[in-house]
């Protein structure tokens, strides 16, 4: 099975930026947790960063012949990004949303996501954990091919 893990613009910081917000663990730190989680799974892992729009949309395309599944933080682009919605949409990949912030307690912008309708669930506000989890079950819907609507 693999899945390409994508972060957005910003999480490059991650460890520095707002702490206090999204943790003192580094982008590396993360990326060590789903690596090791993917290896006791048997899954094979891409893993991009970027700051660009359309580099992730780049991901995303060349996800289409790869990965089975997608595990992403969009960053900022996930309140406004209708080209990364129309990415997400056109590559026909399971595909799981995550923050490390609990975007509701937090600015008005933060509480809508335009690429929530088209992904299979959003896992918000439990810091690193958003994305283990996050992995874990996107890794358990692509086993049991078993889609919520
Ligand atoms: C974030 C939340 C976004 O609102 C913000 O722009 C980010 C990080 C999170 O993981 O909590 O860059 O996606």
């Amino acid at each position: 099975m693999n899945i390409l893990v994508l972060h957005g613009p910003n999480l490059n910081l991650l460890g520095l930026r707002e702490p206090e917000v999204y943790g003192k663990e580094t982008l590396e730190d993360i990326n060590n947790m789903l690596r090791a989680l993917a290896r006791d799974n048997g899954v094979e892992l891409r893993i991009v960063q970027s700051n660009h729009e359309g580099a992730l949309i780049d991901a995303l395309h060349e996800a289409r012949t790869w990965a089975h599944g997608v595990l992403i933080n969009p960053g900022a682009f996930t309140h406004y990004s209708y080209a990364l919605r129309d990415a997400i949409a056109a590559i026909e990949k399971p595909c799981l949303e995550v923050h490390l912030s609990n975007v509701h307690k937090r600015e008005e912008f933060r509480h809508k996501s335009v690429l929530a309708a088209v992904c299979v669930g959003q896992i918000v506000g439990l810091g690193w954990r958003s994305y283990t989890l996050g992995l874990t079950g996107l890794i358990q819907i692509l086993q049991s091919s078993a889609l919520p609507v």
